[in-house]
């Protein structure tokens, strides 16, 4: 440790690439400004995620920075294959849990506490820490990846099944307004809810999502990557849960800004966890400005080859250039290369550039890129609100539909594609957002970037928020 006399944040991410990302960027952060900080993966993420080409050069990044990992193992076969999602996230929390506390119980009684825990910081959806924190008198502060309106719709799930709101199983139903969540009653429609909403009442993924929001609540603080100015009124909302709300994004605009001064600026690049292919930044150079479409599903979502044929006519037959991520494991049954048909390989030879894994925040950034189609992942939304790039957003799981609707409807920066990928559907979004059409995304989505650079500039809310966690963890006894 660096510092020995600092106070020590214990930091427990959920193990997606999604949720470690964001940890990190935070973990930089308290290191900047001389906390301890302690990142406790999964053996799995910290040996595959986290070093996928060179451990060394991931880990010199992080100076200051502990790494250690809890021994939980491979979930079974059938977990890691198959759509049994609640199953593995249940497998998960339980054997963190497990490892989690005798992780805490070698720490506390081997080192004597020449370097206590001052604090944990655990993903939301690791809410076993709060219980098991509990035993050893250490405070938990939970870190919500998600934005701040899924945050909330989460928290009343219990009262959308009292109030018959969800299950919806009906499609005659899925336009109706939800109504019991204060401050959502005239954005949210039985459609924008999370699958898991649609099946029925004892479904394993809400039960689990309840059972992890009513236990989170007992957290002493809730953090969020997100800023006022784009959700202060439900922030205001989950004040009536959580006593300290701090919201503290975009992290990574945050990190270039940096909270401490004395501190370099950060390459948020460098939060990145898996290898990136660089090329596509020349193919971008080559091409005219504002004139791609960059395609992107994040971590976890997963294409039928139907879809990725829709796709992939759709944005060949709307004319825009497009950079497109297709990571291993994005299609299922990967024998596409063999089926794509000609005109696709033709189109994409002349104006395309697939890629595995790209350098995304950087694509955004980029003069050349015009466009998002996304899965609306919270950290992809937040890097597209930083860059004033509009979106099409189509989401596929958990908070993802419930940030389209934010997208479409709350802040007016893309247009909301839910439910369809048809071909004939994405060539009209792709050509209605690259044309130019919609000046009020436009206009929209540059107002919130420039809300986002000022939020984590001095003096802004965020840079505020920040300084104020960093303050409160230091001064915990
Ligand atoms: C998951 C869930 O899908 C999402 O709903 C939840 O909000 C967070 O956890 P994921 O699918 O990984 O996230 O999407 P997202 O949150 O958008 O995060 C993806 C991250 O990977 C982004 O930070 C993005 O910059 C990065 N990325 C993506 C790359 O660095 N390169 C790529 O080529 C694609």
């Amino acid at each position: 440790m660096e510092n020995p006399q600092a106070p020590h944040v214990l930091m427990l991410p959920f193990p997606a690439v999604g949720h470690i990302k964001p940890m990190l960027m935070l973990g930089k952060l308290l290191c900047q400004a001389g906390l301890s900080v302690t990142l406790l993966n999964t053996d799995q993420n910290h040996n595959n995620i986290l070093n996928p080409i060179d451990q060394s050069s991931f880990y010199s990044r992080y100076p200051g920075f502990q790494f250690k990992s809890l021994a939980v193992g491979l979930p079974p076969e059938h977990l890691r294959t198959g759509p049994v999602v609640a199953e593995l996230l249940y497998w998960i929390t339980s054997a963190c849990s497990t490892k989690f506390k005798e992780y805490l119980m070698v720490e506390e009684n081997e080192k004597g506490q020449p370097e206590p825990v001052t604090c944990i910081i655990a993903d939301g959806i690791m809410s076993f820490t709060i219980d098991i924190a509990e035993e050893f008198h250490i405070p938990v502060i939970t870190f919500r990846t998600y934005n701040s309106t899924s945050t909330w719709v989460y928290f009343h799930l219990h009262q959308l099944l009292q109030n018959g709101e969800i299950p919806v199983q009906r499609d005659e139903d899925m336009d109706q307004q939800i109504t019991s969540i204060p401050g959502l009653e005239t954005i949210l429609r039985r459609r924008d809810l999370p699958p898991f909403c649609k099946l029925d009442s004892t479904d394993h993924l809400l039960q689990f999502y309840m059972g992890q929001t009513s236990k989170m609540k007992r957290a002493s603080a809730l953090i969020l990557n997100t800023f006022e100015e784009l959700e202060g009124p439900i922030v205001s909302h989950l004040h009536s849960i959580f006593p300290t709300v701090y919201t503290i994004g975009p992290l990574h605009g945050l990190l270039q800004s940096h909270i401490n001064h004395n501190a370099p600026p950060s390459d948020s690049s460098e939060t990145s966890v898996r290898p990136q292919d660089r090329t596509c930044i020349r193919w971008l150079d080559s091409q005219p400005s504002k004139s791609v479409v960059y395609v992107s599903f994040g971590s976890v979502v997963v294409l039928t080859q139907d879809q990725l044929l829709e796709f992939w006519h759709g944005l060949v037959n709307s004319g825009s250039p497009f950079l497109w991520v297709i990571r291993p494991g994005l299609v299922l049954a990967e024998n596409n290369v063999a089926e794509t048909p000609s005109e696709l390989t033709i189109a994409t030879n002349e104006r395309g550039c697939i890629v595995g894994w790209g350098p995304q925040e950087e694509v955004l950034a980029h003069r050349a890129v015009g466009g998002f189609l996304s899965h609306s992942g919270w950290n992809s939304t937040l890097e597209s609100i930083w860059a004033g790039m509009p979106m099409i957003c189509w989401p596929q799981i958990a908070d993802q539909w419930i940030n389209s609707r934010c997208v479409g409807e709350m802040w007016r920066t893309g247009l909301d594609m839910k439910d369809t990928c048809d071909r004939s559907t994405v060539e009209k979004m792709v050509r209605g957002l690259m044309e130019d059409k919609n000046e009020e995304i436009r206009k929209s989505t540059a107002i919130y970037s420039s809300m986002a650079r000022n939020s984590v500039a001095k003096g802004g809310s965020s840079y505020h928020s920040m300084s104020k966690l960093i303050e409160d963890i230091k001064s915990i006894q």
